[in-house]
């Protein structure tokens, strides 16, 4: 047997049985799942369903009522959000959370200090920061707009900084929460190539998305939750298609 090969076949994060109640509402019901390199994982499923409450279980922000999480073979449970950033994962919110009184740049320059440099940072370290976030502020076409306020951007430009500031990071699995709801059709293409580009180059995404445009277009995997339960887990089209899926994603439920 190849050990190498398995070891590499290992997921990245192992998630199991992960419970979350609140009150009485099981927002995250006994679910399971891998996340493997490489692997662009879309998660749907209608309002409430408890996609955002599964990313707060695994990112640390929210503590799991039961269940295992384990990143790169390690469990995660009792470590605090900012280790495990520190470690790899890295997340968008849904509402952004930007730092709205600081600029631009001060946005990118903080989402670094998440692990993607050493502290202290060496005077080597500090040019090559600089650099990336140069080419991440290209990328995200916010280069001119390094010295505005981001309460002072406009909406596509604030979901492009919440990418900018993850892109900034060198975290190997990215959890974008609703990353381009609200997108206009030309900056969701963007934001669509973007992505594609940081996943050619290795980057491990995991996304919310409502879009089927984009869902289409980005997952090599679905994982559709409702009520808390994960229904379907496998390829988009199949899991697209399944008219018993559409009717609770479409709100016709029975
Ligand atoms: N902090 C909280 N306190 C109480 N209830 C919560 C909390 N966070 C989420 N919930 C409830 O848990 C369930 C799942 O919510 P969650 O935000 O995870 O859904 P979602 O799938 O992300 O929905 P959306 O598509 O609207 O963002 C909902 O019933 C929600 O009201
Ligand atoms: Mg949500």
């Amino acid at each position: 047997m190849n050990m190498t090969a398995s070891a590499n076949d290992a997921p990245l994060m192992q998630i199991r049985n992960l419970d979350k109640s609140f009150g009485g509402v099981k927002a995250v019901d006994d679910v399971s799942m891998d996340l493997r390199a490489g692997i662009v994982t879309t998660l749907v499923g209608p309002n409430g369903a408890g996609k955002t409450t599964f990313f707060n279980l695994i990112t640390g922000n929210l503590t799991r009522d039961g269940g295992q999480v384990t990143w790169l073979g390690r469990d995660t449970a009792g470590m605090k959000p900012y280790r495990i950033a520190r470690a790899g994962v890295g997340r968008t919110y849904q509402d952004l959370r930007l730092f709205d009184g600081m600029t631009v740049w001060e946005n990118v320059l903080n989402a670094t200090e998440h692990g993607a440099f050493p502290v202290p940072i060496s005077r080597a370290h500090r040019i090559a920061r600089r650099e990336r976030i140069e080419r991440v502020l290209e990328r995200t076409c916010l280069a001119d707009k390094r010295n505005t306020r981001a309460i002072d951007l406009a909406y596509a430009e604030r979901k492009f900084l919440s990418m900018a500031r993850i892109m900034a990071t060198e975290a190997k699995l990215w959890l974008l929460d609703e990353p381009a709801s609200g997108l206009d059709p030309n900056s969701y293409e963007r934001f669509l190539a973007i992505l594609r580009e940081d996943v050619a180059e290795g980057v491990t995404v995991c996304i919310i998305e409502h879009n089927l445009d984009i869902v289409i277009g980005i997952s090599d995997r679905i994982a559709f939750l409702d009520r808390g339960r994960l229904l379907a887990d496998g390829d988009p089209h199949t899991v697209m298609n399944d008219p018993e899926l559409a009717k609770i994603y479409f709100g016709d439920r029975e």
